[in-house]
């Protein structure tokens, strides 16, 4: 599978996230779209941004009843988003159905499904004191990323460090999405645990995401083609 940069466009709406993209002269990043920009500027955001050509992954993390999440998955299909995702702790079923419901009567499903495991700003005592869940982070995001593959999705997005044991068990064909990526002399902001995306290539992630590295870049162009030469090339 060929790795890639995911910019995060977390704007705050339709017209600085277009202004963001003219300064990329032509050129295609994937982009992601998290909830913010979703909410803010609904599917119009996603047509417009796919008009210009750029792949999209649609970060809405859902979780709720699988009736409920197969008919949600219904409509993100009709977007043909590239890719998309769900939260694991949801369950089989709801993950099995969400599948189901990106998945056209005819044809090949054009979107990726992907599972977030445990979010990277939980720390193991908020997961065995608050959620109630036992044991080692890792050893849960493993187990949820076992019943993403066996509910039939593509990957997870997980921590970069924890990219190796993943593709380990499950193989280079499941999907890592990786977010918590820093230049080696930039800042880390609020993201505890950072990798730099040539420490991410060699963890052996599939796909990075890159928030304020590049969208508070001086020169965003240049730090995207930094980032895809570091992780990328
Ligand atoms: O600006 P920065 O590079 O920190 O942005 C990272 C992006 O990845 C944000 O859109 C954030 O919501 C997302 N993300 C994350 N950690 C997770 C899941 C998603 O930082 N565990």
């Amino acid at each position: 599978m060929k790795r890639d940069v995911i910019i995060a466009c977390d704007f705050p709406g339709m017209n600085e996230t277009l202004s963001f993209l003219d300064r990329f002269e032509g050129e295609k990043p994937y982009l992601k779209i998290g909830m913010e920009l979703f909410y803010a500027a609904g599917p119009e955001i996603v047509r417009r941004i796919k008009e210009r050509g750029h792949n999209i992954f649609l970060d809405l993390k859902l979780h709720d009843i699988p009736n409920t999440v197969k008919s949600a998955m219904k409509v993100l299909k009709g977007l043909e988003v590239d890719m998309t995702n769900l939260h694991a702790g949801g369950g089989c079923a709801m993950m099995e159905a969400a599948l189901e419901g990106l998945t056209p009567s005819a044809g090949e499903r054009k979107t990726k499904l992907i599972a977030v495991t445990m979010l990277t700003s939980l720390t193991r005592e908020a997961m065995n004191n608050e959620i109630l869940i036992a044991g080692d982070v890792q050893d849960t995001v493993m187990h949820y990323a076992m019943n993403a593959r066996k509910s039939g999705l593509d990957g997870i997005v997980c921590s970069p460090l924890e990219s190796p044991i993943v593709h380990e068990k499950i193989g280079n064909d499941f999907i890592t999405v990786t977010p918590g990526v820093r230049f080696a002399d930039g800042d880390v902001g609020d993201q505890a645990r950072v990798t730099t995306p040539e420490k991410a290539k060699q963890l052996g992630s599939s796909f990075i995401v890159v928030g304020r590295p590049i969208t508070r870049a001086e020169d965003p162009l240049a730090a995207w083609k930094r980032c895809m030469k570091e992780f990328a090339e």
